[in-house]
């Protein structure tokens, strides 16, 4: 399929996708009938589930923003963007160094349709869309580097993908060899469903009745290995409330959307 957002992709609106479940959740318009049926039995089971989702983008926009700031990022690889909301990386990451660079990355035809949305740049900075699957991180590289200096550090985003790989060893040699690419003083940040909550099992199981791809909860303890090898950033891998919350969210509730962001050494 071409990479050419103006083209019009082809979409199959008879299998819901979790790009558009996601939206469905988030309070997105960008759905079809079988994605909210979907994303309703989940909040049948779950009631919180949209809360969980919206928590995760907000730990999602503090992490650009601790990676463009306190971190001095300036380029950042987003796999597994989904569809534009607000706040994207690239709004979030130019709000606080407009000269920023974005490579946006995403499997799904709905979000290429959008991705216009997505490269509202800066002129200082950039923005891009690629199409592509994250199992295929050489041609995520190649297209990357049109827009990226690679020879530079840049924050790896895996932001609620990771569960779409059930083979914890085929995600942990994909991060390593993106990260392979990036020199010292790099970052991989990301947030995934554990399963930590018997309810969130609940909406897994839900889930994969039949959306794809489909979505595989981990535990702590599998998060934090995918950092093996990298300089955890405080507080290390935790509920995706307590990273860095700001002083409004301070005493939010533990939540078992897990995250942690980590440090190429
Ligand atoms: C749960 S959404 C998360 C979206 C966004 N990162 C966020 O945090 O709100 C997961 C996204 O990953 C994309 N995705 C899933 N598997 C993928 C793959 N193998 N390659 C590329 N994108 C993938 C889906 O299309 C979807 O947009």
């Amino acid at each position: 399929m071409s990479d050419d957002p103006t083209d019009v992709p082809k979409l199959d609106t008879s299998v819901p996708q979790t790009a558009r479940i996601w939206n469905y959740l988030l309070g997105g318009k960008d759905n079809f009938e079988v994605d909210r049926a979907v994303g309703d039995q989940i909040t049948a089971s779950l009631p919180h589930f949209g809360t969980h989702a919206r928590l995760s983008r907000r730990y999602l926009v503090r992490a650009v923003r601790y990676l463009a700031g306190e971190a001095g990022i300036t380029q950042f690889l987003d796999i597994g963007t989904g569809l534009p909301t607000a706040d994207n990386t690239h709004e979030v990451a130019q709000a606080t160094n407009p000269a920023a660079r974005i490579v946006y990355v995403d499997h799904d035809p709905l979000v290429l349709a959008h991705a216009r949305a997505l490269l509202t740049s800066t002129e200082q900075g950039a923005t891009a869309y690629v199409d592509a699957d994250l199992r295929d991180p050489e041609q995520i590289l190649k297209r990357a580097r049109e827009t990226l200096d690679l020879d530079q550090p840049v924050a790896l985003m895996l932001m609620g993908i990771l569960g779409h790989l059930e083979d914890d060893a085929e995600a942990k040699q994909i991060i390593d060899t993106l990260l392979a690419r990036f020199p010292s003083g790099s970052y991989f940040a990301m947030y995934d469903g554990s399963d930590t909550d018997p309810d969130v099992r609940e909406a897994a199981r839900i889930w994969n009745l039949s959306a794809e791809p489909k979505y595989h909860l981990r535990s702590p303890e599998r998060i934090a290995a995918l950092f093996d090898g990298l300089e955890l950033v405080e507080p290390g891998v935790t509920s995706v409330t307590r990273w860095r919350p700001d002083p409004a969210d301070a005493d939010a509730e533990e939540i078992s959307q897990y995250c942690a962001v980590g440090r190429k050494p």
